[in-house]
């Protein structure tokens, strides 16, 4: 019976946890033993004796846990330490953005782990239900929404008040990727106006549809790669994106940003002339701050006041919903392991689409192509 370990998580800012109660009963039902770090729910509020009564046990240090399991279950991509305290042959399943994490994986490859990454995850339809990009973006966008209109000193809806009418905000949506939709389905249900903007076209129904408006910039360009991801836009259609964007968001009272380019540095959207133009007291949220930041005076972990705008560059939402962040993230991770299970015991086969998307490091080596030629290139 293969043994699943799930630790506490230890990166700051960290809330979230890799397994629920509900998730240990069906991985239970399923065949594995879970093993769980005493504590490692509590900062998203389920207790020990919920795992308990959900067939979980327990140690009471990570070493303990790593030293034994056949499998982990992780949120966060491991620090050193911790990848040093994994049995080697062990199965990792985590998030990990393998460029951003070189030296890491070069470690998970010498300690011949076999390492799942959640963000490689193939956005095929039999892995809808294991694509945690999907659940935690949404969950970022719903929360930017809400920290945007906390730190506005206005209302969103349309009040008709015996004192007078308050006209709604006007918000501005960049990126209306899965984070972006839902950013706009939430400000919509709080009554603001919304206008957003994609350079893939196909998002223009889905906005509209969402009762946002869709902010239109001509081009010839061909914007979307293969995968429906996308591509990284010329220096001439972002001077015009931002000119065509800069206009709606000098009556802005909040903009959003969420765009981003798979693999590179996320788009500069809002530079410093378009944060001067913004009225006094608006509010920018940057959910790409940590990819390098759509406004360029964003910074990450930060909530910072330039020009007279409110700019929020705070890190990691997801953990600030810690509860249903688990709770989806957990069933992300149950359906991919059931997925690729065959009673109780992990079958790697190189062939099944999932594995083979996800499968980054495995026997060794890397596996995933663009990560090995930075390797190769000598990256860091
Ligand atoms: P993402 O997080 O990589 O990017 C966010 C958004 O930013 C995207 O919509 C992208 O087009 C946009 N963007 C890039 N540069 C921009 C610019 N200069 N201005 C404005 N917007 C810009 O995207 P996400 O949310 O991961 O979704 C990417 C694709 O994957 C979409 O086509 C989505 O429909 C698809 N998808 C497919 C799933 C499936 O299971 N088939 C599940 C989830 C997403």
């Amino acid at each position: 019976m293969a043994q699943i370990f799930v630790p506490r998580e230890i990166r700051e800012l960290e809330k979230r946890v890799a397994a629920t109660p509900e998730t240990v009963k069906k991985l239970v039902k399923a065949g594995f033993a879970v093993v769980v770090e005493r504590g490692a729910g509590s900062p998203a509020f389920i207790g020990d004796a919920d795992f308990e009564e959900a067939g979980a046990t327990f140690v009471d240090s990570p070493a303990e846990g790593y030293g034994k399991a056949d499998l982990i279950f992780k949120v966060d991509a491991p620090l050193e330490s911790e990848v040093e305290m994994i049995k080697e042959g062990a199965v990792l399943i985590t998030h990990i953005v393998p460029s951003n994490e070189l030296p890491l994986v070069k470690q998970l490859c010498a300690r011949k782990i076999s390492t799942f990454s959640m963000n490689l995850v193939p956005r095929i339809t039999i892995a809808q239900k294991m694509d945690s990009l999907s659940s935690q973006a949404s969950i970022a966008g719903y929360k930017a929404v809400l920290l945007g209109a906390n730190a506005l000193g206005k209302y969103f809806p349309l009040l008709m008040t015996a004192a007078g009418t308050i006209t709604p905000a006007k918000v501005v949506i960049l990126g209306a990727g899965v984070a972006g939709l839902q950013a706009i389905a939430t400000a919509r249900r709080l009554g603001a106006t919304v206008e957003a903007s994609d350079v893939r076209l196909a998002v223009k129904e889905q906005i509209e549809s969402l009762g946002a408006k869709f902010i239109m910039v001509e081009t010839d360009e061909d914007m979307e790669d293969q995968g429906g991801y996308a591509k990284e836009q010329s220096e001439d259609f972002l001077r015009r994106q931002r000119e065509e964007v800069g206009k709606r968001m000098a009556q802005a009272d909040v903009v959003i940003t969420t765009a981003l380019i798979p693999g590179r540095p996320a788009p500069v959207l809002i530079n410093e002339d378009i944060v001067k133009q913004m009225p006094e007291g608006s509010v920018i949220v940057d959910l790409a701050v940590q990819q390098g930041g759509n406004c360029e005076l964003a910074e990450p972990g930060k909530t910072v006041v330039k020009h007279g705008v409110t700019i929020i560059g705070e890190l990691n939402l997801p953990a600030m919903m810690q509860v249903h962040a688990s709770q989806l993230y957990a069933r992300n991770l149950l359906n991919l392991v059931t997925h690729i299970a065959k009673e109780g015991e992990l079958v790697i086969d190189l062939e099944e689409p999932v594995t083979d998307g996800a499968l980054l490091t495995h026997d060794g080596a890397v596996r995933h192509e663009p990560t090995k030629k930075l390797l190769d290139e000598g990256g860091n």
